[in-house]
């Protein structure tokens, strides 16, 4: 009682601080604050006034013999710039034997259970910029129905995947690594444990496993319609790696602690063993396949993990989100990010799902980048190594654009996220049929618009028109 009396005197004094201008209290989101009143401590987020973009710029100025050097380049760096202006605050951090993890990609700190006083202390330290609450991920995809079906289902023909295995000039998807971010996967799946990379192939950060597991089903889902065999995955010939971002609660929901995925987000950009130990930047994948959004709308907290990514040219393809009925304005980060590919779902009659989110961003621009195939899709399911299941939401739909994008990497490597992104959206099909207006663009008549984006992807024709650009 007197403890609690002490708090709220102190907040008192927090709050009224807060109110006026140049106090170190400023740094201190409102909303961490209500959650000291109501539980007496937090896992916090710590930013710094020095940010990783002057060094991406520098990085991407250099030119390297290799892209393993070059990321090795940056880590570097970034670890670096994280160790200077992180040290007053890791001091502190240890005088108080708190729980906290300290990460290079951002320059950021994660404290688990901080206490105001421990808040308070950090917020004075002048390199720090702001504190708020630790952000934890919550979505509840809908739940698969099973099936005893092993052949693929309609999603790869629709996108005409089959198709562009057979160009001339064609693949599917050989020599290219795709990141698998999400409840992580059942590795012994037969459709899949022929093409994982068992070298540097897995990361697990809540429990640390040495060999994937899935809590949940839906990463295992979502992996089989990137890579699955019999005609399950749309570029069985790329190889998978997976880190786990995301848990389950218990009750079948799934969680992704902001620590989580921005752990994820360093072991992408250089992966370790499953232990953290022996780092090797050179075997980044080349593809990350997120099956994870709700991080709020305009939301940039995964914005600096994604334009790391993006000097080591790693392709981020991420869900909108399956807030459609919330109408217009529901797309979610960091689908909703520019350098992200944000997809959409659609029907086998290329319907959008009702519940695929819709555009416009926050801040007004066009969102869905495109759409992909995601309702009652025929994948592989956790339960066994043979069980088969139909699945459905964007989280589904993402894993056909990033085997798409693994056919336009398998054909020419040097690819850029611009040029990709062209590459889909001006060979996605547009005969769709639906008439649905958000943001001023009409989805039958405006491409792109806030619906479909640039339309319902095709793998035939991305690949194609790559093709015969190189000829
Ligand atoms: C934080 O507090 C919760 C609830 O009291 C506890 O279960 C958890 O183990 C604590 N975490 C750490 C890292 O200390
Ligand atoms: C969209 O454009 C079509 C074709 O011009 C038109 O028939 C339809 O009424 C428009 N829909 C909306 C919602 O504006």
């Amino acid at each position: 009682m007197f403890k609690k009396l002490l708090l709220i005197t102190f907040l008192g004094v927090v709050l009224n601080e807060a109110l006026t201008p140049s106090t170190t209290n400023q740094k201190i989101h409102v909303s961490l604050l209500e959650t000291l009143i109501n539980d007496g401590k937090a896992n916090v987020v710590i930013s710094f006034n020095e940010e990783t973009r002057h060094i991406l710029d520098s990085v991407n100025r250099i030119r390297f013999d290799s892209r393993g050097h070059k990321i090795t380049f940056l880590k570097t760096q970034l670890e670096q710039l994280t160790k200077d202006s992180q040290r007053s605050v890791i001091s502190i951090l240890k005088s108080h034997s708190t729980t906290f993890q300290s990460f290079w990609i951002n320059n950021r700190i994660i404290v688990k259970n901080a206490s105001i006083e421990l808040i308070q202390q950090i917020a004075q330290i002048a390199d720090v910029s702001e504190i708020r609450e630790e952000l934890v991920i919550r979505h509840q995809p809908p739940i698969p129905t099973r099936t005893k079906q092993e052949e693929g289902g309609w999603g790869v023909v629709k996108i005409e995947a089959d198709q562009a295995w057979n160009l001339v000039g064609g693949n599917n998807g050989y020599g290219v690594v795709v990141a698998s971010m999400g409840t992580g996967v059942r590795y012994t799946h037969e459709a899949i444990r022929g093409n994982y990379r068992s070298s540097y192939g897995w990361f697990d950060p809540y429990t640390r496993t040495r060999n994937p597991i899935d809590v949940h089903g839906h990463g295992t889902n979502a992996l089989g319609l990137v890579t699955g065999i019999n005609g399950i995955g749309v570029a069985p010939g790329a190889q998978w790696i997976s880190c786990r971002g995301c848990d389950d609660p218990g009750d079948g929901s799934i969680t992704c602690t902001e620590a989580a995925v921005t752990s994820c987000g360093e072991w992408v950009l250089c992966p370790t063993l499953w232990n953290t130990q022996q780092p090797d930047c050179s075997q980044a994948p080349n593809i990350v396949s997120g099956s994870w959004n709700e991080g709020g709308r305009g939301n940039d907290f995964y914005a600096d993990v994604v334009d790391a990514w993006k000097v080591a040219n790693i392709i981020p393809i991420f869900p909108v989100g399956d807030f459609g009925t919330a109408g217009c304005f529901s797309v979610h980060s960091p689908g909703d990010y520019e350098g992200v590919i944000g997809v959409g779902a659609t029907a086998q009659s290329d319907a959008i799902v009702p519940s695929s989110s819709r555009g416009p961003t926050l801040d007004g621009r066009i969102k869905p980048d495109v759409a992909a195939p995601a309702l009652n899709i025929r994948t592989i399911c956790k339960e066994s190594d043979t069980a088969y299941c139909n699945a459905a939401g964007t989280g589904m739909a993402v894993p056909h654009v990033a085997g798409t994008v693994a056919m336009l990497l398998a054909r020419d490597p040097e690819l850029t996220f611009d040029q990709i992104k062209d590459l889909l959206q001006n060979n996605a099909d547009r005969e769709l049929g639906e008439t649905e207006s958000c943001g001023g663009t009409n989805s039958t008549q405006d491409w792109p618009n806030n619906v479909y984006g640039y339309g319902r992807i095709n793998a035939r024709r991305a690949l194609t028109a790559l093709i015969n650009d190189s000829l």
